[in-house]
């Protein structure tokens, strides 16, 4: 059975999709094999950093009934890697949002992608704060990771928003990302640490993710920058 690691945060832009995409292109590099949902119907980001192009199928075309959801788990990146992008030319925002779903099909789905694929890892990329998707996608989660940038105080939103919509304990994690140079790593992840009562991973601004504009995931394209070495060290305290 597929372990679920949930991307969430309170704030948007504080790097879910990012992070998210390259711990799935590490693991899947390293011999799992992994899916992705980009849940993120409202904002979706996925398909443009898998560079996906065309596809005929998204997640919208499962809720909508046109689809499996296996059809719409395209091949991405590395073998044993699959994306499920959130819409596409055949489901628009305006057309999910105007016909609505049932929003027990999500979990359906997730379970369906991990029997038919066998996966060792499923990875949900979650829409910002609380929505119908990202409560569900919390509500499955094997492991959660809460994503917020440097300012601590992001923390208490945070764990507030995580409290609404998961009454249930699950393993959980915090990711300090574009921590500013000058700033010490392991007092930053110390005092998060405290504050959230998780493992902490810090991970640093690279502005040679930037250079990349949302095309690309560092992984692949700088597979010996410094982050990718704590992209991997994320994926220990995650999956260990
Ligand atoms: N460690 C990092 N160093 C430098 N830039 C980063 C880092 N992590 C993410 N970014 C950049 O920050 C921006 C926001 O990242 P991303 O889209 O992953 O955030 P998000 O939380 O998924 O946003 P949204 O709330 O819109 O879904 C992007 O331009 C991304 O390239
Ligand atoms: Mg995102």
């Amino acid at each position: 059975m597929a372990r679920t690691v949930v991307f969430h945060s309170h704030r948007g832009g504080t790097g879910k999709s990012t992070v998210a995409s390259n711990v799935a292109m590490l693991i899947a590099s390293a011999g799992g094999r992994v899916a992705m949902v980009d849940t993120d119907i409202q904002s979706p980001a996925l398909d443009g950093l898998f560079g996906l192009g065309q596809y005929e199928s998204s997640l919208g075309d499962y809720l909508l009934g046109r689809c499996e959801i296996e059809a719409a788990a395209h091949p991405v990146g590395p073998p044993g890697l699959r994306l499920v992008p959130a819409l596409g030319r055949s489901c628009r925002l305006g057309e999910i949002m105007a016909t609505g779903y049932d929003v027990g099909l999500l979990p359906e789905g997730f379970n369906r992608l991990s029997a038919v694929y066998e996966l060792d890892v499923l990875l949900l990329d979650t829409h910002t704060g609380l929505n119908n998707e990202t409560m569900t996608a919390i509500a499955c989660a094997d492991v959660l990771v809460t994503v917020v940038r440097a300012e601590l105080a992001e923390l208490v939103g945070a764990e507030a928003t995580v409290a609404m919509a998961r009454p249930t304990d699950c393993r959980r994690s915090v990711v300090i990302n574009m921590s500013p140079g000058g700033v010490d790593p392991e007092a930053a992840r110390q005092r998060a640490e405290q504050l959230y009562r998780a493992p902490a991973v810090v991970l640093p601004y690279a502005p040679e993710i930037s250079v990349l504009g949302g095309e690309r995931i560092l992984s692949e394209a700088r597979p010996n920058h410094s982050l990718v070495t704590e992209f991997r060290q994320l994926i220990s305290v995650l999956l260990d």
